[in-house]
């Protein structure tokens, strides 16, 4: 177990300038990845538990089905895993057990942003499965990318093929153009024999989408509420958080959840380490989240034109949510 922690990318530095860029803007607006500091981390598993969150139920169940195939779609009887946020690495467990009682070797490469949470699965997963070879990277997705490929490149024993994954349809906390653009970065990581596994949710009723992002024991609430906290916490905030509300709702036209803290009353807010106040007129909202939902039509028009292709895509009955199966589109220049 090794752990490289490339963390000083996410100084408080960062946040505050967000913040301060962020809270100046007419829409104010903050980024969703402040979430996930070690409570928001926390929340954001409460949330994966909760009935109206079908997400990672649905993922977990398709992974379920789906993974003697995409296991024989590998090939190779030694491969290298590498997440792209992990989180608690619960639902990788499906593909990890099954990897690593039926190939010769599996390498683990966890990339998270969280280093307590990454300690956390890294360690659970070594007690669970001795001979798995875990390398941890406290990172964003693409430095900890580079710096999987570099450390794969250097070291002949780990297996060079290698299983991208990037589940929980994180891929819809990012807009269209932003989400191809990132697939067509990762795809300079891969080479041709290389796979490429993403969970995408789908478009779907309405009041099912609201419902997800608005859970009756109010984690949500809590966990978008949170960002205020952590203002408080980390940047000497006086942020009153009984004064701002959580709201979610469905944009079909823009097919995507948008998640925003509305001010409940007139009020003015004072952040000490940047030396300002804010003001908030009731019913201003700060934006904090997008959450894109694909059409089958956008997800191919996601695919296309990212470097990848698509070679499986898995679906729950209801087709409700997609695991898709990618690799380099042939002639793509690598890495
Ligand atoms: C991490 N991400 C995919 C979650 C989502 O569904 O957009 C974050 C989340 N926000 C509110 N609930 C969950």
């Amino acid at each position: 177990m090794l752990i490289y922690n490339n963390q000083h990318f996410m100084v408080n530095n960062e946040f505050a300038n967000a913040v301060q860029k962020g809270l100046n803007d007419k829409q104010k607006h903050l980024s969703p990845k402040f979430f996930y500091d070690k409570i928001g981390s926390k929340l954001f598993e409460e949330i994966c538990n909760q009935p109206e969150y079908y997400l990672n139920r649905i993922e977990s169940q398709i992974l379920t089905t789906s993974v003697s195939e995409i296991m024989n779609t590998l090939k190779e009887k030694e491969i290298s895993v590498i997440e792209l946020g992990n989180g608690n690495s619960v639902k990788t467990r499906i593909l990890l057990k099954r990897f690593h009682a039926n190939l010769n070797k599996v390498c683990y490469f966890p990339i998270d942003v969280s280093l307590k949470m990454l300690k956390k699965s890294m360690k659970d997963l070594s007690t669970e499965y001795k001979d798995l070879e875990i390398f941890g990277t406290c990172s964003d997705y693409v430095s900890g990318l580079r710096k999987v490929n570099e450390f794969m490149k250097m070291k002949n024993k780990i297996p060079q093929k290698k299983l991208l994954i990037f589940l929980g349809s994180s891929i819809g906390n990012f807009d269209p153009q932003q989400a191809k653009n990132f697939l067509h970065t990762l795809s300079k990581y891969m080479r041709k024999e290389d796979l490429f596994l993403i969970g995408i949710d789908l478009e779907k009723e309405k009041s099912i989408l609201d419902k997800a992002y608005n859970d009756r024991m109010g984690i949500t609430a809590k966990f978008n509420l949170n960002v205020l906290a952590r203002i408080n916490r980390e940047l000497d905030g006086e942020f009153k958080l009984a004064s701002f509300e959580h709201r979610s709702f469905y944009n079909k036209q823009k097919h995507r959840i948008e998640m925003y803290l509305e001010s409940e009353m007139d009020q003015e807010v004072k952040i000490g380490t940047i030396e300002k106040s804010f003001r908030f007129k009731k019913g201003e909202t700060i934006h904090t989240e997008n959450s894109y939902k694909y059409s089958q039509n956008a997800l191919n028009l996601l695919v296309k034109k990212s470097g990848l292709e698509m070679i499986r895509k898995f679906t729950d009955p209801k087709k409700q949510y997609a695991l898709v199966l990618l690799k380099k589109v042939s002639g793509t220049a690598k890495s």
